[in-house]
């Protein structure tokens, strides 16, 4: 009897049927299932006909052994070293995601060139554009002078011939993955078998030779990297490059990380001259801010080793609809929700009748719930059209119980809201004692606490509208 073969593909997920269907059992999309030709089986067994091969035994080795840290090859690009864990494994595989024009091509060029003019040999394969139009952004980036090795290349089985030739190269940037092929399948370039196959033969490349290999990855309309997600769980790290269309500022952000952590960010701005690293995000993000509007607040956030400091905007509004609109862009929804119930239940703030907006400036997407309370003081100012002082920074997280609990980092949250002329800072009560040289600390224990400042006579009574800070100094 003839195998059966498995030609529709799901290209979401790469799960595989033996006929077409609208939806895909394993991941639940609709419509993703595309017919892509009898090739996921050829990759994992030796062909038909052919007995399967013998293996060859080889030596297992013990736990306890000669320790060796891998041993990283910096880029020179500090926000790019950041994020990668310290800079680039040898052997090491990077999916770098991101919308179409962001700068993915031209952050690696950058990169590639950074590479080049220490002094290793760095190539840049494209499958996307002409080396002249590579050449031509190079120019514009001033790097021409340094050796990078190009080539508009889209056969797996050629490139890494090429590359096999001559001194190992230190780093290979395939840009981009869905444009590359290879012969072993036969579906089309861009389907999820070919990007499977591709990557899984450039992903072998690179742990033969040791070259880090940097492959980019198109995003979808939903903001995931195309293709199979077990590209994703192939390679050693993927990173997102991302930003706001009207804003200069992006951001790289590593989603997982064999070699270090990933909760750092690289903050980059798009500039005339390429991408310019930003030292100071913090001063950057706060740049445009309006000084005593009400609805706004500065919250002094982490992003993983990194102080940042952001503004949150709120705009609460009555509403003319049934059902009010709650819009958020850079925070969790979820989180939102969770704030506008704790300020309903156990503040008395009701915020039924209105339609609430949350902002975090600048592009940025917060994710760290110690941003609860600056949320929730952003909404009450708003609602209150109070301002709150422009020299107050506020951090803690909110508990369902209306508690404001402490939060990882103070100090350094602290040290860097001084450092940017911050002169008060609302903290959660457990803070209480850490306060800086010029900067002083007003802890509250409650949400309702901190309402009762911004909301004179609700609760508490205190009549101090302006200065939530002020009174505990
Ligand atoms: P690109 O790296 O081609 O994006 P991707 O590879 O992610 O699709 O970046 C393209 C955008 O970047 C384009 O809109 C122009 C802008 N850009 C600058 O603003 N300055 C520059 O120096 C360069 C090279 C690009
Ligand atoms: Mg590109």
């Amino acid at each position: 009897m003839a195998k059966k073969t498995q030609d529709f593909v799901c290209q979401s997920c790469g799960a595989t049927y033996t006929r077409w269907q609208g939806k895909c059992d394993a991941c639940g999309e609709w419509n993703t299932i595309a017919e892509e030709g009898t090739a996921t089986e050829r990759i994992l067994s030796a062909g038909p006909g052919r007995p399967p091969r013998k293996g060859k035994p080889f030596a297992l080795q013990p736990l306890a052994g000669e320790q060796r840290e891998a041993p990283r090859i910096a880029s020179g690009n500090g926000e790019f070293d950041r994020v990668a864990g310290g800079g680039l494994v040898p052997g090491s595989v990077l999916l770098v995601g991101g919308d179409p024009g962001i700068g993915k091509s031209t952050l690696l060029i950058q990169i590639a060139a950074a590479l080049a003019g220490a002094g290793h040999r760095s190539v840049y394969i494209t499958g996307e554009e002409s080396v002249a139009q590579v050449r031509l952004r190079a120019e514009r980036l001033g790097l021409t002078a340094l050796p990078v090795e190009l080539a508009a290349e889209t056969s797996v089985e050629d490139i890494i011939a090429t590359l096999s030739q001559g001194k190992i190269p230190r780093l290979v940037v395939i840009d981009s993955i869905q444009t590359m092929w290879t012969d072993m399948v036969e579906s089309a370039p861009g389907t999820v078998t070919q990007v499977r196959a591709s990557a899984q033969l450039l992903i072998r490349f690179a742990k033969r030779a040791g070259s880090a290999v940097i492959l980019v990855g198109h995003v979808t309309k939903d903001g995931q990297i195309a293709g199979p997600r077990v590209v994703e769980h192939m390679v050693d790290a993927v990173l997102s490059f991302e930003g706001e269309g009207g804003h200069h500022f992006r951001i790289l952000r590593a989603a997982k990380n064999r070699f270090g952590a990933t909760d750092e960010i690289g903050v980059f701005e798009m500039t005339g001259g390429g991408l310019a690293e930003v030292a100071n995000p913090s001063a950057i993000f706060l740049s445009e801010r309006e000084l005593g509007a009400p609805g706004t607040v500065v919250f002094a956030g982490m992003e993983g080793t990194r102080p940042l400091l952001v503004e949150f905007q709120a705009l609460v509004a009555p509403t003319s609809l049934g059902t009010p609109r709650r819009a958020v862009v850079g925070w969790d929804p979820a989180r939102l929700a969770m704030v506008l119930a704790v300020l309903e239940a156990h503040c008395g703030v009701k915020l039924g009748g209105y339609d609430v907006y949350l902002n975090v400036a600048g592009g940025l997407r917060i994710q760290e719930p110690a941003a609860d309370l600056a949320a929730a003081a952003a909404l009450v100012s708003s609602l209150a059209k109070t301002p709150l002082p422009a020299d107050a920074v506020l951090f803690g997280e909110v508990s369902l119980s209306g508690a404001v609990r402490p939060v990882a980092h103070a100090p350094a949250r602290l040290k860097e809201a001084r450092k940017l002329g911050f002169g008060r800072a609302v903290v959660p009560e457990a803070t209480r004692g850490a306060e800086q040289d010029g900067l002083s600390l007003a802890p509250v224990a409650t949400l309702a606490d901190l309402v009762a400042r911004i909301l004179p006579g609700e609760r508490g009574g205190r009549r101090q509208p302006r200065a939530p800070a002020a009174e505990r100094d």
